[in-house]
């Protein structure tokens, strides 16, 4: 708009005023007639001329676009001839017309309103025609850049171009857009990349060290860029290797651990060194150092507690439990103040190695001293020292009676334990021992001693007597003012047996041999069992004490015969009894109960055979023997000389009748007669010669154990016998009558 107008409005307006001035001067002669004179003038204007009336006068005035006097000449003017760009305006070609001129755009410009023709007095000029406006010639991946009259290519973001250099016309050049590809990201060594990625322009590839390697650089990311390349890396991936792990101090490495990544090396503390913060420990970290675990090793302080003395000179104490494995070696400072300030006071150090967690020692202490002890263990370990105080006791024996301590050894020893006397302090001491035995009222042994202290331990053998009290009183010899000290001590019973050779006499009489040599007195336990095979009713028990001093004791038992005995003896002093069997013999069977009578010429009665008792054995057999009156006086029960009737002697010797075995005879009564004819066992009753006079006896015979025992008694006198009775018949004297009862025999011993 700013072009046109002015720049040609100066010489247009100077044209006008010319015109103008020219005009006044040509019509002022036809002032007097004013219709004609206008008739007139215009009628002379020139073709190209107008006619105008300016007041009175009319004037021909060339038209516009002509230059004249408007009469006789009005030639066109060639508007043009300034120049198309101070005519038309920049980028216009200028046209000239008979009486005109018009302008037009030069390519690529267009006039403001749209004409292809314009003339710029109305404001038109030419403008740029924005041909990336009108048409987007640019191929795939190009950019239209308009410039002054016409329009380039340049390729987009992400693209690059091809074939030729950028612009480039799309028509005329052969240069092509393509997209950037910046290819496969560069490897690096050692590492990898992270996740996804496009190999387009400004696609971000993330790289991360590879298990085992490591990077100084940060720098992880490599962007594709608008050259179509990776940006470069400074990431180096290395592999790791801590190396050696660094020292500990007081600690020393174990082995088994590498200088790769993630390897763990131990520590142990040295002796004497603890770490409280748990165990030591240096891991090697992707960065390729050890990182040390925070804990260290600090020195063991050792706690010396919990001291306590016992055995009046002993200190034990404790240390701080399982921190230690070595021997610890403690200096034990000893410091003794007595009563008497004039005498010094006792000093000493003990050094004690051990590796004991509760150690003990014993301090030559002497007695009635209190004593201050230091305990602590010897450099270079450091410790907490303990510090007790302690009181030993007494110095004498007598003032304390738990310092002796007797005891019995071997049965037969006094063992004297003797604590806290400082060795080279010797006196003599007096001993009194009496053994006294609770069931015994005159047992006592007594025994008299002098002891002189050397020993800390002392043996004395006093032949003690088992199971025993022993009273032991201890008097310090020299110091009669002290009371005596009493201890007493029991000894055990006997092990070994105390009793020996055991006889028996009398048959029921026992003898033995006590082990004791003195006439001591002992009580002895008996017990006695009896029992017979032959009477399963039978037993017998007896238990009784006997006191004896004699070293060979006897006594006399009350047996029964015929029975078989056990007899334990058992000293009260001694453990175990003696046991011995016994068996006593046989004695004669009780007389035979018989009714006695006595026959006159008459018949003989019948014979009632009642059993006797097994009193004292068993009872064999039963015999009737018929006896000429006249032997009677010299019959011997025990003779087993009498035959049978058929073996007899002769006519005037007696014979047995008849024979019966025990087992034969029931337990109520059976009877016989004499003279029936009758064998009896292997004898024959023969009947009696009438006219002779008899006696009939009857002998029990008892025999066990190689020992014969008989009894007889009379049955029957028979004077001038006669025939049996059929039938009982009670005649003769005494008949009933237990009280006439003859007996024969007497006791006699039968050795086989
Ligand atoms: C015409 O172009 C010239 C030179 O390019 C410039 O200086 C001038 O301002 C332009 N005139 C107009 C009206 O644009
Ligand atoms: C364009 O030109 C034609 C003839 O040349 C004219 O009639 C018309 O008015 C012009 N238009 C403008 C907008 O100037
Ligand atoms: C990576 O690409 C794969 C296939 O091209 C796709 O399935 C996956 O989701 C992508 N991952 C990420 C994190 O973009
Ligand atoms: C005390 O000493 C005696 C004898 O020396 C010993 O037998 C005993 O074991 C000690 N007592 C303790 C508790 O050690
Ligand atoms: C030891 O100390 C006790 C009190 O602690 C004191 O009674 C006693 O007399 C002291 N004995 C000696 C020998 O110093
Ligand atoms: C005990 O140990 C200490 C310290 O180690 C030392 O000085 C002293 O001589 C030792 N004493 C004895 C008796 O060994
Ligand atoms: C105990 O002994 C240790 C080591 O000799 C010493 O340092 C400490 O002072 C002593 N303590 C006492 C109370 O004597
Ligand atoms: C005496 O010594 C014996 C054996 O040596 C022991 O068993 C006993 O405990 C001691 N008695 C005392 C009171 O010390
Ligand atoms: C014990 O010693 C005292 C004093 O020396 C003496 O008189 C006595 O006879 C001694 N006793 C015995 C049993 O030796
Ligand atoms: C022992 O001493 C006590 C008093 O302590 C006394 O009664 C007793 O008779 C004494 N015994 C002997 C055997 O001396
Ligand atoms: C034992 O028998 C004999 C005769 O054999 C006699 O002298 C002695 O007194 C008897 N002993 C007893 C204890 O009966
Ligand atoms: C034997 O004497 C001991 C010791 O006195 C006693 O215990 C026991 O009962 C006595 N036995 C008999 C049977 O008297």
């Amino acid at each position: 708009m700013a072009r046109g107008p002015w720049g040609v409005g100066i010489p247009l307006g100077r044209l006008l005023l010319l015109l103008l001035l020219l005009s006044l001067a040509r019509g002022a002669p036809r002032a007097r007639s004013q219709d004609d004179f206008h008739s007139d003038i215009c009628a002379t204007c020139h073709e190209h001329a107008t006619c105008s009336k300016i007041g009175r006068t009319s004037i021909c005035m060339c038209k516009y676009g002509f230059v004249g006097n408007g009469r006789t000449h009005c030639i066109d003017k060639d508007e043009c001839q300034f120049g198309a760009s101070v005519v038309c305006g920049n980028h216009t070609s200028c046209h000239n017309t008979p009486g005109g001129f018009y302008c037009i755009c030069l390519e690529g410009y267009r006039a403001t309103n749209n004409n292809k023709t314009f003339i710029p007095n109305d404001g038109t000029f030419c403008t740029d025609i924005d041909e990336c406006e009108v048409s987007s010639r640019c191929r795939h991946g190009g950019r239209c850049v308009n410039t002054r009259g016409s329009y380039e290519c340049y390729c987009m973001d992400g693209y690059l171009p091809k074939g030729g250099p950028e612009p480039f016309h799309p028509t005329r050049d052969a240069t092509s857009c393509t997209e950037i590809d910046c290819g496969t990201p560069p490897e690096i060594p050692g590492g990898y990349i992270i996740g996804n990625y496009t190999s387009r322009l400004g696609s971000q590839v993330h790289y991360a060290c590879k298990e085992g390697f490591f990077s100084d650089s940060e720098d992880t990311v490599s962007s594709c860029t608008a050259v179509g390349t990776w940006e470069s890396l400074k990431l180096n991936c290395q592999e790791i290797d801590c190396g050696h792990p660094p020292e500990v101090q007081h600690a020393v490495l174990e082995g088994g651990h590498s200088s790769r990544l993630g390897s763990v090396a131990h520590y142990v503390c040295l002796e004497g060194f603890e770490s409280p913060g748990g165990k030591i420990t240096s891991v090697c970290t992707e960065k390729g150092t050890w990182r040390a675990s925070a804990s260290s090793c600090s020195e063991i302080i050792i706690e010396i507690n919990e001291v306590s003395v016992f055995n009046n000179t002993c200190v034990r104490w404790q240390i701080n439990p399982g921190r230690i494995n070595s021997k610890i070696e403690y200096v034990i400072y000893i410091k003794g103040q007595r009563l008497d300030p004039l005498e010094s006071g006792h000093e000493e150090t003990v050094n004690l190695t051990t590796e004991s967690r509760t150690p003990e020692v014993c301090l030559d202490l002497s007695q009635g001293t209190n004593y201050t002890v230091n305990i602590s263990t010897a450099p270079p370990r450091r410790s907490v020292p303990a510090v007790i105080e302690l009181q030993t006791a007494g110095d004498d024996l007598l003032e304390d009676d738990g310092i002796f301590n007797i005891s019995i050894l071997n049965e037969v020893c006094l063992k004297l334990n003797r604590h806290s006397r400082k060795v080279g302090s010797e006196q003599v001491y007096q001993f009194k021992v009496l053994g006294r035995r609770r069931y015994l009222n005159n047992f006592y042994h007594a025994t008299l001693f002098n002891f002189t202290t050397r020993e800390q331990t002392a043996v004395v053998c006093l032949d003690l007597y088992p199971a025993t009290d022993y009273t032991v009183n201890v008097t310090l010899l020299g110091s009669p003012e002290l009371p005596s000290v009493q201890t007493t001590v029991t000894t055990a019973p006997a092990v070994k047996q105390t009793i020996s050779n055991i006889s028996i006499f009398n048959e029921t009489c026992l003898r033995w041999r006590s082990m004791k040599t003195a006439d001591i007195e002992e009580m002895y336990l008996v017990h006695i069992w009896g029992q017979r095979w032959y009477q399963k009713g039978f037993a017998q028990e007896m238990i009784f004490n006997i006191t004896a001093s004699s070293q060979t004791p006897e006594t006399c038992l009350d047996l029964s015969p015929g029975t078989n005995y056990s007899v334990s003896i058992q000293a009260l002093s001694s453990e175990l009894p003696v046991v011995i069997s016994l068996t006593t013999q046989i004695t004669e069977p009780p007389l035979p109960e018989v009714d006695f009578f006595t026959v006159h010429g008459g018949p003989l009665p019948r014979l009632r055979l009642k059993k006797a008792t097994e009193k004292n054995g068993p009872i064999g057999s039963y015999q009737v023997l018929v006896l000429p009156l006249a032997l009677q006086s010299t019959f011997a029960c025990d003779s087993e000389e009498a035959a049978s009737f058929f073996s007899k002697a002769s006519e005037a010797s007696g014979y047995v009748t008849a024979e019966l075995l025990a087992k034969d005879i029931p337990d109520d009564a059976m009877e016989m007669s004499i003279g029936d004819r009758l064998y009896y066992g292997k004898y024959y009753n023969a009947p009696l010669k009438t006219g002779h006079d008899y006696c009939i006896i009857l002998r029990i015979t008892s025999e066990w154990d190689e020992v014969r025992r008989s009894t007889c008694a009379v049955w029957a006198h028979v004077k001038g016998s006669s025939l049996p009775l059929l039938l009982p018949q009670m005649v003769g004297v005494g008949l009933g009558s237990m009280a006439v009862v003859i007996v024969l025999a007497f006791l006699s011993f039968s050795a086989v």
